[in-house]
């Protein structure tokens, strides 16, 4: 029956209204990430991971807990652990994340990965827009850097950030620039119940400013030549 389904859902393309539909048990439970470059992108936009990096975890760090792309996915293990840089007082268990890694033999280290597929869901109440217990976050820049040092103004060093549960199929996302690095943490004070107000949605920080800036800037130009032509 679910298998009939399945591919009914297959040919129709109606996942949506498909319920018994539940994730490949490597997904099940856990907060999965996906990564293409950009000649992928359709990929990603199908949400067809079986070609694609993937990271998945099943733990909720109590810290933010750093991935730099080129360091985890050429790493000499398909599983690990990876601490966060805030440590526990007193806890004699290290705070970070347990990770294991999909198609990690298709890491191309000279590509530009640009698309990213997430998939973070609470399984026993799966609601797109509410709450989820992960928050995730993306960088241009290596070691999940917000700012480019002694260069606090640039504009190509945008990040991203997410808490609200995704689709249960995940959702595409895309970045302006190469992705950098990637950190997972636990929504603060995360409660099931709560409703679907307040998570966070995918949002791009530290260009759209400096985007409005040169709007500004293109606005003075246009004056500036109507006047040279008048
Ligand atoms: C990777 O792992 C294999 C098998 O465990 C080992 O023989 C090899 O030396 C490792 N390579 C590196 C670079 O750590
Ligand atoms: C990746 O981006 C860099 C810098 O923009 C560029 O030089 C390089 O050719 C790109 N690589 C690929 C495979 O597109
Ligand atoms: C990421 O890479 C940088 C070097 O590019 C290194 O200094 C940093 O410790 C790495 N961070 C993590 C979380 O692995």
């Amino acid at each position: 029956m679910k298998a009939a389904i399945l591919l009914f859902a297959a040919f129709t393309g109606v996942w949506a209204d498909v319920d018994l539909w539940r994730p490949p048990q490597e997904l099940y439970g856990r907060l999965a990430i996906a990564f293409f470059p950009d000649s992928q992108g359709d990929s990603c936009k199908a949400k067809d991971i079986s070609r694609a990096i993937t990271l998945t975890t099943p733990i909720i760090p109590e810290a933010n807990t750093c991935f730099n792309m080129s360091d985890i996915f050429s790493m000499n293990s398909s599983s690990g652990f990876q601490k966060s840089k805030q440590q526990s007082g007193g806890d004699p268990i290290p705070w970070g994340v347990s990770w294991n890694l999909i198609n990690q033999d298709l890491y191309d280290e000279n590509a530009n990965y640009t698309h990213t597929w997430v998939r973070m869901v609470n399984e026993l109440v799966p609601q797109e827009g509410r709450t989820s217990q992960w928050f995730y976050e993306q960088y241009t820049l290596p070691d999940c850097q917000d700012v480019r040092l002694g260069h606090e103004k640039s504009d190509d060093v945008p990040f991203y950030w997410i808490n609200c549960q995704t689709d249960k199929h995940g959702d595409c996302k895309t970045a302006a620039y190469p992705i950098g690095s990637f950190a997972v943490w636990g929504t603060l004070n995360y409660d099931v119940h709560e409703s679907n107000d307040n998570c966070r949605k995918w949002t791009e920080f530290g260009a759209a400013s400096t985007a409005r800036i040169n709007a500004g800037w293109l606005i003075a130009a246009l004056v500036m030549a109507m006047l040279v032509v008048v």
